[in-house]
């Protein structure tokens, strides 16, 4: 069954041998984000009234003043606002070191009313600071990024309903879903295989019993691989590195990139575009995400739906 969230382009001639098919519908991350704000703005109204005014709290921690950083971050509060979620923002200067990041995320960490922390990657500092240093220090019990050593070897154990699952995995798992296509079975290809995105989406596919093959920089036969894959996930960091040539017909295709490439007919003189090369892909593909409004929405509204669960497991114990 095909939801709401998904729907058709329109339908158009291949060129080959005169046959009719039709290309790619669009999965919306705009529609679909939507439906998951509005779910949560319900869950956090109805913890409100049960328990006295009690709302989820988040707090995003962040080293220096990158300008993506500042922009990815004010969309997280905004979310959060509307959801009704508090949510605060911790700036720490570009001179701020290792110590003292690590001090702050402990006193979030000893703050019984703080149910997620997020350190806003990446840290931004003149000074050095070990990333998994830094993500390993926020409690698995508030990380809802789910970065942490505990909260990634669960996902990687298959503890799925124990874990905090990072979010754009999440997110990515949610627009399949839309699409109507299941996993079961399905042989699913990853490329990427960074802790935030590609390695976790590997997981998750997987203990939704999809065959995967991860690939990175070292495979040799990306296009072959690719041309396997009835489910696509690309986090793989390169402007339209994957060819619509590549893609199998049919395939479900999730573009996790966010890429500037200079465009001379935009007033900012760029445009952003994902990893997938969409005019091609969308030829081939069933189902493909948009580069903006495709995965980028769901990483945010799954981290809100991280921070919900962890208000809930949060009521839960102190009511035992
Ligand atoms: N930087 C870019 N994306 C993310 C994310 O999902 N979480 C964090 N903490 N930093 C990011």
């Amino acid at each position: 069954m095909l939801s709401w969230a998904a729907h058709s382009l329109r339908l158009g001639a291949t060129g080959c041998q005169g046959s009719w098919r039709s290309i790619a519908t669009i999965i919306s991350g705009n529609k679909t984000s939507k439906m998951v704000r509005e779910r949560l703005k319900k869950e956090v109204e109805k913890m409100a009234s049960q328990f006295s005014g009690f709302r989820p709290s988040l707090v995003v921690l962040q080293a220096g003043d990158r300008d993506d950083s500042n922009l990815y971050i004010s969309t997280k509060l905004r979310a959060a606002a509307e959801i009704g979620i508090e949510a605060k923002h911790i700036r720490l200067p570009n001179t701020t070191t290792q110590e003292e990041v690590l001090q702050s995320i402990m006193s979030v960490n000893e703050n019984p009313s703080v149910h997620g922390l997020i350190v806003q990657l990446p840290l931004d500092s003149v000074n050095h600071i070990d990333t998994d240093l830094v993500t390993n220090a926020v409690s698995p019990q508030k990380d809802v990024d789910g970065l942490s050593c505990i909260n990634a070897g669960k996902l990687s154990r298959g503890d799925l309903s124990s874990c905090f699952i990072p979010c754009t995995p999440s997110g990515c798992m949610e627009l399949i879903r839309q699409t109507g296509v299941s996993v079961v079975g399905k042989h699913a290809v990853v490329i990427g295989r960074s802790k935030i995105v590609g390695a976790p989406m590997h997981d998750l596919l997987l203990w939704n019993h999809a065959t995967v093959t991860t690939c990175h920089s070292k495979t040799p036969d990306l296009p072959e691989q690719v041309g396997r894959a009835d489910i696509l996930v690309v986090g793989a960091g390169r402007a339209e590195m994957v060819r619509g040539e590549w893609v199998k017909e049919g395939a479900v295709v999730i573009d996790c990139g966010i890429n500037h490439v200079p465009d001379e007919t935009k007033a900012s003189g760029k445009r952003v575009v994902g990893d997938v090369h969409y005019a091609s892909a969308s030829q081939r593909a069933g189902y493909i995400t948009p580069v903006p409004g495709g995965v980028g929405p769901m990483t945010v509204a799954m981290l809100m739906e991280n921070t919900v669960q962890s208000a809930q497991r949060f009521l839960l114990k102190s009511r035992r």
